[in-house]
């Protein structure tokens, strides 16, 4: 080893023995986030070591290069990132001091957009809510916002890091009338740790050391605070839970289950038991790529081996002796929405809690929060950025801790189905019911039979359109040759649906979704009773019409497209309904006001204006036959 590497290892040494905080800032780039991000970093050293193999490739650059760099193109290099879109999540970016290392969560993005900060921030120690005193003396509602989602989050301190003073003059007034607002904020929350710096990221009063501007400022700058402030202890003594990643079985003699342990700890001969199936094990080896282990502790990955052969899955939690987790499949939990498009009751999206994932779907929103008032207000739906407290439905029993207790077990983020994309997240509160208390009942008659004795196969034929495109007229037609056929079918016409079951809803989003949830229930049971159900809705949304077809069997449920462009529909105009909607009388009206997603891939694809109603139910009567109904 040369005097330079040996020297770098010295120091890689040092490093790893400093305590570690994290951090998240919360602002936005007009508050002078990246400036202030850009001078920490400037001013700590950028770390060399190898923890930082996880890092992104472009924090590694920044990082590398960070002692040479000047401190403007660094800013620069920043803001560019972010710009580049609201796509990356987050860059966690290192920096060390002769004191401590950091952590800090860097949440590029737009202002408005709340999800990345939601993601640094759930193991973040500390956070620096960032505002412009010089843009407003009054909180804006975004720092409200952070604030909450940083107390929502449990992140146990936070720093108010009032900046630009240097554009209001240095005042001591403005700073102390600004954090006193805060502060009665905060208290609301809850919150008892606030620390409120003032300062001027660009010039750097206050962030490294005191500035000679505001002697009239006692605490400490920013930098000097972060690099001593305590990190709050975690806690140890709780009791061991780890979800199962994966199933580790090379060779037929080995089985081990592998995951990261989320709080507690354990140790070979330690007595363990598995959710949902409550099968008790003992473990009997740690294994690790190092080699074995005498204990583990929260934080770590593992593979965990057992005495016994038992039925462990993906997913399954790991559990020490004590009390165990719920397991629950009705849940209710705070709701971050992070999408454009709103929460809608009643839509299938996934839940990815931990190493399970599933669907999900909100039965009920009980109550949104105003965040400038925290005062709790009526609302069926959540838009962008919205918090409310809803109750939750999953499809499968999850095992779970409500997130007060356990980070890890009790939140989760939802993906919308058809784009993928993370639309909110939630924090579990509590179990609704346990999982056990109500059991399908197997019905003694199998659906099959019954079909069998009407001498059919049964199945949904689900027509989707415009208003007016033809839908219930070809559904009739087919209804009736099916019927003359001795065919046991039974039709559900949106219409007239509406005038019953479904009397209570209206034409919003949430309605639709609503409608067809209910109407794909009922669709459900028929199918179960053996019939050819002809369900005949506009069903304007692909998400809903997808879990329609999940209610039943591959090969059951026959998407049938009534086709027919809008002019068509218009200059038909049956109920004189498009008429009005022009003359906007009827709002949110499919086609007009409100939008309809045509189907890609329907088993048939009907262009109404092209062909006639017998042609149509022609078409639709062979691929019943070819498909044996
Ligand atoms: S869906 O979108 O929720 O599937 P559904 O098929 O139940 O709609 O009801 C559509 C029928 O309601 C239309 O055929 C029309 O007669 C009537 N209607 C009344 N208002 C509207 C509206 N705003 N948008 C669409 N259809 C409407």
């Amino acid at each position: 080893m040369d005097a330079l590497e040996s020297r770098l290892a010295d120091y890689l040494k040092r490093q790893q023995h400093k305590d570690l905080l994290r951090f998240i800032t919360c602002g936005s780039v007009d508050d002078g986030k990246s400036t202030l991000i850009g001078r920490l970093l400037f001013e700590g050293k950028m770390l060399f070591e190898d923890q930082l193999a996880s890092l992104k490739a472009e924090s590694a650059r920044v990082r590398t290069q960070g002692g040479d760099l000047d401190f403007a193109l660094l800013v620069d290099g920043l803001a560019a990132e972010r710009e580049q879109g609201i796509t990356i999540d987050v860059a966690y970016r290192f920096f060390a001091t002769d004191k401590r290392k950091f952590i800090v969560a860097d949440t590029p993005g737009h202002e408005q957009y709340t999800r990345n900060m939601a993601t640094g921030a759930s193991t973040a120690d500390l956070a620096i809510i960032l505002a412009d005193v010089h843009r407003s003396s009054e909180l804006l509602t975004q720092t409200r916002r952070h604030t909450y989602i940083c107390s929502m989050l449990g992140i146990p301190r936070l720093v108010l890091a009032v900046n630009k003073m240097d554009l209001v003059n240095f005042e001591q007034s403005v700073f102390d009338n600004y954090t006193a607002k805060y502060i009665a904020f905060a208290k609301k929350l809850g919150i008892k740790d606030v620390t409120c710096i003032p300062i001027s990221a660009l010039r750097g009063d206050n962030v490294v050391g005191p500035s000679p501007q505001m002697t009239w400022f006692h605490g400490p700058a920013l930098l000097p605070y972060l690099e001593t402030v305590e990190i709050a202890e975690k806690e140890e003594k709780r009791a061991l839970r780890m979800p199962v990643q994966w199933v580790n079985r090379p060779s037929s003699d080995f089985r081990g289950y592998a995951g990261t342990i989320v709080s507690g700890a354990v140790h070979p001969n330690d007595k363990i038991k598995v959710l949902p199936s409550e099968q008790e094990a003992v473990v009997t080896r740690i294994v690790t790529y190092d080699g074995d282990l005498e204990g583990a502790v929260s934080g770590q990955a593992v593979t965990l081996v057992l005495d016994r052969d038992i039925d462990v899955s993906r997913g399954d939690l790991i559990c020490g002796e004590g009390d165990l987790p719920m397991v629950a499949d009705q849940l209710a939990a705070h709701l971050l929405w992070m999408a454009p498009e709103e929460m809608l009751p009643g839509r299938t999206y996934l839940m990815k809690i931990g190493a399970i994932t599933t669907e999900t779907t909100v039965t009920a929103l009980k109550h949104k929060i105003n965040i400038n008032t925290l005062e709790h207000t009526a609302g069926k739906t959540l838009g962008l950025n919205e918090i409310g407290v809803a109750n939750m439905s999953v499809a499968r029993a999850i095992p779970f801790e409500p997130y007060a207790q356990n980070r890890d077990l009790g939140s989760f983020i939802l993906i919308d189905r058809m784009t993928n994309q993370t639309v909110g997240m939630g924090l579990l509160d509590f179990a609704l019911r346990r999982a056990t208390n109500i059991h399908w009942q197997d019905l003694e008659v199998s659906r099959e039979s019954r079909a069998s004795q009407k001498g059919q196969k049964a199945g949904i034929v689900w027509f989707t359109g415009l208003s007016g495109s033809g839908k219930s007229t070809i559904a009739t037609a087919l209804e009736k040759r099916l019927f003359a056929l001795g065919r046991h079918s039974y039709m559900l016409d949106g219409d007239n649906v509406r005038h019953g079951l479904n009397r209570d809803l209206g034409f919003t989003d949430a309605d639709r979704v609503e409608n067809i949830r209910r109407v794909s229930e009922v669709a459900r049971l028929m199918v179960d009773a053996g019939l050819i159900v002809i369900v005949s809705f506009i069903s304007p949304f692909r998400s809903e019409r997808q879990m329609a077809r999940g209610m039943v069997r591959p090969g059951e449920f026959i998407e049938v497209f009534v086709d027919a462009p809008l002019e068509v529909c218009e200059a038909r105009d049956p109920k004189g309904l498009y008429r009005k909607a022009r003359r906007q009388e009827i709002p949110n009206f499919t086609g007009i006001s409100s939008p309809y997603e045509p189907p890609q891939n329907a088993e048939i694809h009907l262009e109404s204006s092209k062909h006639s109603v017998e042609d149509a139910v022609e078409e639709i009567f062979a691929y019943l036959e070819r498909n044996a109904f």
